[in-house]
């Protein structure tokens, strides 16, 4: 059996520390290494035991589960933090949103969240330690890689991009955008363009083009042994401009018949088939998102001008630099960049610290007419602002053309200066 996860518990309620440990008592694969009562002596703790998980309350005498946060993001990098704090404690959220937690439960949270949050760290932990064991380790080619061979470099010698679309919270308007680019992207280079959608429970790309949503993902897993480009190109329905679209379970509770491995297969085959595969997907950072961010060439980021989107995106991006996903592949776009706001594309660039690559303005008439209809803006209105946004877009994550080459070193450098302040 592998090694249990093993976790350091932070709070000065004995009671707490008595609970948390025998809730955790009962799952074989969590190890409560040891407790400790004051910040100060947790820091002293993860020091001298190196644990794979910290648990850190917040409020607590002689030094603050934030204080001790921001000590162990700095001295013990290896033992990731999960921020528990109470409802009110609004303002301490917000500073430990800065200290370098990577999670944080609101109490009072269940036991099956609690567990569910010490695997996910954990396991992007390993992720993260894996990746950087390939890249800069001696051996070239670390024992965690994926058993098909799904490295950068096997990477490389298959055929199609993949550009994954994220936002840490739904409504931002990232299904609309991605099918307008998967649209105009077929238009624009007359390649072979896939929309891929995997928002698996409440997909909309087959309402936003108004397609016929007789089949779906699951019916290409239930015949996941005989997957040949035929059998894909038949379950995949036509879109606007030659697009290929795999639509979404024909209904919600079959999301969960998706496996990772599944998406990991069908991409294999997409990215043989097509020269750019679009992805929509849901803001849940769950095993099969993960997979795709991965693997993606370029990870799109939606995000807008309210708090809450503002918010998700920042712990997105906090979490893929804890991914190792290079800021390079981070393409952040701002939607309904006019909309009136007391934010700005400036205010939000400082407080995300991460540069903005694209605006799309809000344009609400022709959005919902183009919605109701089913008919994606870029074709009825290619010439309306919003539409040449998005042909920008398209040629922002197209590969680097040799021309404009030359610019890339300085704009490399300072989105990774931005990206890794803290
Ligand atoms: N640029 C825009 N201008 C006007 N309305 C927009 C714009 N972007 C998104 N919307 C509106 O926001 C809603 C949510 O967009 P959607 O793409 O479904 O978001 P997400 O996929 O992020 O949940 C859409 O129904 C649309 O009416
Ligand atoms: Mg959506």
């Amino acid at each position: 059996m592998t090694e249990p996860i093993k976790v350091l518990i932070v709070d000065d309620i004995t009671s707490t520390l008595d609970n948390l440990q025998k809730l955790l008592s009962f799952e074989p694969d969590i190890q409560v290494m040891a407790t400790a009562v004051n910040g100060k002596e947790g820091v002293e703790q993860a020091k001298k035991l190196a644990p794979d998980i910290v648990l850190m309350d917040v409020n607590m005498p002689i030094m603050d589960g934030i204080q001790a946060t921001e000590t162990l993001a700095q001295e013990v990098p290896g033992s990731p933090v999960i921020i528990m704090s109470v409802q009110g404690e609004r303002d301490y959220l917000r500073r430990a949103m800065q200290s370098g937690a990577r999670e944080f439960l609101i109490k009072p949270f269940s036991g099956d969240e609690l567990i569910a949050s010490i695997r996910r760290v954990y396991q992007l932990e390993q992720k993260k330690e894996s990746f950087l064991a390939k890249t800069t380790g001696g051996t070239p080619v670390a024992a965690a890689a994926p058993p098909d061979g799904g490295t950068p470099a096997g990477r490389r010698a298959e055929h199609g991009q993949v550009f994954f679309f994220y936002s840490g919270k739904g409504g931002v308007g990232k299904s609309l955008i991605a099918a307008n680019l998967a649209v105009s992207m077929a238009n624009e280079t007359k390649g072979k363009v896939a929309l891929v959608d995997l928002d698996l429970q409440f997909g909309d790309i087959g309402v936003l083009l108004n397609l016929d949503h007789s089949q779906g993902i699951t019916d290409l897993i239930e015949n996941i042994d005989h997957m040949d480009p035929e059998f894909i190109r038949e379950i995949m329905v036509d879109g606007p401009y030659g697009i290929k679209v795999l639509l979404t379970p024909i209904s919600p509770e079959l999301a969960d018949l998706v496996t990772v491995e599944h998406v990991r297969r069908i991409f294999g085959e997409l990215r043989k088939m097509f020269d750019y595969i679009i992805v929509d997907s849901s803001a849940h950072l769950g095993e099969i998102n993960l997979e795709v961010l991965d693997h993606a060439d370029k990870v799109v980021v939606v995000t807008s001008l309210s708090i809450p989107a503002i918010k998700n995106t920042k712990l997105a991006l906090k979490i893929f630099d804890s991914l190792s996903i290079s800021p390079d592949r981070v393409v952040l776009l701002l939607n309904k960049s006019d909309a009136h706001s007391e934010f700005n594309k400036e205010s939000v660039e400082a407080n995300l610290r991460f540069p903005i690559a694209g605006q799309i303005p809000n344009d609400p008439k022709l959005v919902i007419n183009s919605i109701n209809r089913g008919n994606p803006f870029v074709t009825t209105h290619p010439e309306s602002e919003i539409s040449q946004r998005i042909r920008e877009l398209v040629a922002k994550l197209l590969p680097t053309a040799p021309a404009a080459a030359e610019a890339e070193p300085a704009e490399k450098k300072s989105r990774k200066g931005l990206f890794a302040r803290r």
